[in-house]
């Protein structure tokens, strides 16, 4: 069994559907053991209540400095017993002792197709306004292990998600989000899970 900590800071859109397809059976062989908010006030804990699922909040204010609150956000985790960092939404800088304690064992959801819109400054809204900026036709997502850089990490899956005359940021935020994050992050769950990854070097290798 996968035990899995999923960290979150807003909504919990992504987070809800985890959820789902653990109970739907979509992702197989895996527990949620706790979901991790640096945000007292993320929607994303109300929906890990509603599913029986502790929540824990490890926000920066309650604790002294940087370093303390990097090492109790290991904690949360640790305490849990995880297996596989889930980062859904997660607007917090994983500092290098946390990618070191889980290494290869952190992963990410980006709403675009990395390289691409991505690093640092490019994250919620600031991604599609970029993608239009440019002039993209196709814009999407991306789960990618986290390394010691920001969105750099081995890619596992990506999913395109075509750009529309006339689309506004939020537009094409909800689309990239119901046609790609929300189906390739309970996805590369499941086949880690399953133990269909394998990441050599720079590149992950996911049996079909
Ligand atoms: C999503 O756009 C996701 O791509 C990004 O954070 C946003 C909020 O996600 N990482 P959620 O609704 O809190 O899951």
């Amino acid at each position: 069994m996968l035990k899995i900590g999923i960290c979150v800071s807003g909504g919990g859109t992504n987070l809800q559907a985890i959820i789902d397809a653990v109970n739907s059976g979509k992702i197989q062989n895996t527990q949620i053991a706790v979901v991790v908010s640096n945000n007292p006030n993320a929607y994303a804990l109300e929906r890990a209540k509603n599913a029986g699922i502790p929540g824990v909040v490890v926000s920066r204010k309650d604790h002294p400095d940087k370093d303390e609150f990097n090492q109790a956000l290991i904690a949360s985790l640790e305490d849990a017993g995880v297996d596989l960092v889930v980062l859904a939404g997660f607007l917090v800088v994983i500092p290098p002792e946390m990618v070191k304690r889980f290494p290869n064992k952190i992963i990410n959801i980006h709403p675009s197709l990395i390289p691409s819109f991505c690093g640092t400054g490019y994250y919620g809204l600031k991604v599609h306004e970029g993608v239009l900026a440019r002039g993209v036709k196709y814009t999407g997502a991306t789960v990618h292990f986290v390394d010691e850089g920001t969105d750099s990490g081995p890619i596992i899956i990506q999913k395109p998600v075509a750009v529309k005359n006339g689309d506004t940021p939020e537009v094409l935020q909800r689309r990239v989000m119901e046609e790609a994050e929300w189906q390739i992050l309970p996805e590369a769950i499941n086949l880690i899970a399953q133990n269909k990854v394998r990441v050599e070097g720079r590149i992950t290798m996911v049996e079909e």
